[in-house]
Parts: C-alpha cells; structure tokens; sequence
C-alpha cells in the first residue's frame, strides 16, 4: 500500500509572473481567432468588438450574474458602458491591424484599445481625474521634470482650466511634509505658476498620500511668503483633521497589529531570502527597499543591497499579504511590489478616491483613475477599481498621449493651431450613480511594474521618494 504524501507547504494560489490581465488576454485571443480563421479580419473583429460592448453593457447592467463574469471569472467592477468598437475602427486607421497578414492584435495592443473605449466613453462626462505618481505621472523614484514632461504638464493645466479636477493618488506617505511632494511635483507646480493657474483651478488639484491616508490642496501665495521658506509660490497645504469617512473605522490598536505583523513577516523573509534590505516603519506603513553597503556587510551571501529581484520582491509581497490577511482585522490594507520595493500600507487607492468622490460630489461613473498596477495580484493600483473606471499606462509617456486623447475627445484643443485627431463627441453616456461600497474582505490585488532603480540608498541611506 503506498502512503499518503503530504502536500508541501507552499502556495497553490494562481501566482502569474507574465502579469497578463486575464481580461485582456480573453479579447486578445477573440482577435486572434478571427485574424488566423476569418475571411474578413475587418468585418469580424468589428463584429466582436460590437459583441464586447454588449458584454460589457449587460456586466455593468448585472455584474454578478453576467456572461462576461462567466467567459472572465477574475472580471471586477466596471463602471460604465465602453465603446470598444468605435475605439477599434479608430486605432486600426493609425496602426492598420486589419491591413496586416502575419501579426495579430498583441495584448499590449488590446491595453491601448481598452484604453481608448474607456476615454471614448468618459472624456464628456469627467468630472475628475487622478494619477499615481510612480511610473504613471513621472518615472519611477524620480521626479515630475518640467524638461521631459512639458507636455504632460499642459494637458493637466487643460483639464483644471476645463473644469476636471485633478489628483495625485500615491502610495507615497509623507505626514506633515507637503514640500515632499512639492519637490516629486516639481515641474508640474512651475507649469502652474508658469501658466498663472487662476485660484478656481487650482483649488481643484489635490494630492492624497499613503493611498488614501493624507490629504493636500493646492494654494498660490505671496512672494514674500515663498521667498520666507524658499518654497515655491503654488504649493500645498496639509488638511487637517479627518477627511475621509472611513478613517474612524481603523481603531489604532488594529492599525497597530497590522503594521506589527507586517513588519515582522518583512522581517522574517529577509531573513528567510537573505535579502539585502532594510525595514522602514512609518505611522501607517511599513516597507523594505534595498539596503546599500551596509546591508551588504550584513548579509553577506545575500541579494539585493542595490536592486532586489523581481521575483523576490513578488515572494515578499505575497507573504505580507498572506500574514496581514490571517488577522483579520477590519482594516483594510494594501500589501505590493512597488518595483523596487515592498509595502504594506494602512488602506488603498479606493478609498483615497472614493473620499475625494465624496468631497466633490461625482459618482464613479464621472471619473478616471491613470495607473500603472493592474494586473492580478500585488500592485497598488488594482484597488482603484473599485472606486473608478480606469486606464493602464506603462508610463508616463503613456499618461502624456491619454490626456491627449481625452482633451480632444473633449473637445479642448491640445494644440491651438493644431487639426483635432478625432471629432469630439456629443454623445453622453449615463451617468450611474454607484457610490464607493467597499465590501467586507476586499483586497489589493494588482501588477507591479519591473523596477528600474538602483535602490541605493543616500545620505542617511532612505531616498527622498521613500522618506517619510
Ligand atoms: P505610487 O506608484 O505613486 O503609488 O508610489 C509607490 C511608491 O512610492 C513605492 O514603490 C515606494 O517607492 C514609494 N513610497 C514612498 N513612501 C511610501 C509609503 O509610505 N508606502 C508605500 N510606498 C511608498
Ligand atoms: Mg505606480
């Protein structure tokens, strides 16, 4: 008689290192289909891209019990009807998909489509906007440049003069230190001043730190005030006080528990992958990044001092998320892999946008989320979903040639002189009123992005993108 083995201790969960949406790997595979089968890849990718507005309709119609939950059982929230199909006869006139024989539609190419449905279906309605800032707004651990980012700067000067509301919905937690993010928002605050924001507009950008943990407006004052401080003269301020509804919720002995055990659940995976890394514990989260030469003396058969792997930063990430989730609490939390870094933070993007929804009274269905975390698991701009529609740029080039697209659909002119790529739409789409509902046990899940820092640390050894 053979004996029973007993299963390993490891995860059986659905771990993905190709980061590939589930959703958009089903429409990818649709096209592909019909571009190896179909007599006409013209006429039958237009008639499954009309099937996918059907789809998607009736999902946002009956999320629960649609066909499109049945073909994509990981399909979350969506928000609102797209227009998948208008978008795809749009983008075969510039990169001719159907004009070609040996390359079908890639999924990075089914990313742009989605994306230009969603600014099709959202540029006249929107009412508000928010970006993450890493990788999204300005590359990774650096900051928004005016030089390389002029652009991306005068198309968010366009939609603040156009009404839309802005704002920066970052990870990044700095209690206290508006300057922070005044310096990782730098070239974007010039073009403020540059333009002569007037104060209607810039009341309407905002920053929310640490997810959704901090909050900051944006105010203009006096020269001599920011010849006093050296800061410059469009700056933020601070708000005070609880903001955001579901703050109270969090008892501080919870909040405590989770950033205790994920400390030491950090902790013990660097020990267990000899990771060249050190812990930073902030108010509300706590992080490892790579730990420089001293951490290199300490770990000497280790990796990491300058740049932690990927996959290890995923394995960490994963165990965080697997430790904190074992408490729970009721406090929700967001455990990712930030590229070069991991994190365990009090909260997530949901509710920091879900809060600004409040204050600006707008429904999901009025706003955009620009990331770029979101494929399954360990990424910190999937829980943005739940809150808002949303567009996945890798890059802030990306970001830049989205606002593009949204300003013209719009209507707003992106250059003066400048022929409109496409005719701005009159049509409307329904506004849902869905208000932010996040359910008991909802989770971060989500896609970090390959980190491209060094990781080495300077002066006391934490860098500025990281310090709080
Ligand atoms: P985001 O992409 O703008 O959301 O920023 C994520 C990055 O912010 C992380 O990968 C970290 O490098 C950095 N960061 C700095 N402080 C914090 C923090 O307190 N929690 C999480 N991430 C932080
Ligand atoms: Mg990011």
């Amino acid at each position: 008689m053979s004996q029973a083995v007993a299963l390993p201790a490891r995860s059986f969960s659905t771990y993905d290192a190709s980061r590939s949406d589930e959703f958009i790997r089903f429409i990818a595979t649709l096209l592909r289909h019909s571009f190896f089968l179909a007599d006409s890849f013209s006429s039958s990718a237009l008639g499954t891209m009309q099937t996918l507005d059907a789809l998607v309709l009736e999902h946002v119609q009956s999320p629960a019990s649609s066909k499109l939950r049945t073909l994509v059982p990981s399909i979350g929230r969506i928000h609102m009807p797209l227009v998948c199909a208008e978008a795809f006869a749009t983008y075969d006139l510039k990169y001719r998909l159907t004009a070609r024989t040996q390359v079908p539609p890639s999924e990075e190419e089914v990313r742009h489509l989605l994306n230009l449905a969603q600014v099709f279906a959202s540029a006249v309605g929107l009412e508000f906007i928010s970006f993450d800032g890493d990788d999204t707004l300005y590359a990774d651990g650096r900051n928004f440049a005016q030089s390389d980012a002029s652009k991306l700067a005068r198309y968010i000067v366009a939609l603040l003069k156009n009404g839309v509301a802005v704002a920066l919905v970052t990870a990044a937690g700095y209690k206290g230190a508006p300057e922070k993010y005044e310096a990782r928002l730098d070239g974007l605050l010039k073009h403020f001043t540059a333009e002569a924001l007037p104060a209607e507009a810039l009341a309407k950008f905002y920053v929310v730190g640490g997810e959704c943990n901090y909050l900051f407006e944006c105010e203009c004052v006096g020269e001599e005030r920011s010849a006093e401080d050296g800061r410059g003269t469009v700056r933020l301020r601070e708000v005070v006080g609880s903001w955001c509804d579901e703050h109270a919720a969090w008892a501080d002995e919870d909040v405590g528990r989770v950033l205790d055990t994920a400390e030491a659940s950090l902790r013990a995976t660097a020990a267990e992958l000899s990771l060249r890394c050190r812990v930073i514990r902030k108010e509300r989260a706590v992080g490892i990044i790579a730990g420089g030469s001293e951490a290199k003396s300490r770990v000497p058969e280790g990796s990491g001092s300058r740049r932690m792997r990927r996959e290890l930063l995923d394995e960490a990430a994963l165990r965080l998320q697997t430790a904190v989730g074992q408490l729970g609490l009721n406090v929700p939390f967001c455990c990712f892999n930030g590229g070069a870094d991991v994190w365990c933070d009090i909260g997530n993007k949901a509710f920091g946008i879900g809060a600004l929804q409040q204050r600006l009274h707008v429904v999901p269905s009025q706003c955009l989320h620009v990331g770029d975390q979101f494929s399954t698991s360990i990424g910190n701009d999937f829980a943005a979903r739940m809150a808002s529609p949303t567009l996945w740029v890798a890059g802030p080039k990306e970001t830049q040639h989205v606002l593009k697209q949204l300003l013209e659909r719009r209507g707003v002119s992106t250059k003066t002189s400048e022929p409109k790529a496409w005719p701005p739409s009159t049509k409307r789409f329904l506004v849902f009123s869905d208000p932010l509902k996040l359910e008991d046990g909802d989770r971060v899940e989500g896609e970090p992005s390959p980190g491209k820092r060094d990781g080495q640390g300077e002066g006391d050894g934490v860098p500025d993108w990281v310090r709080g």
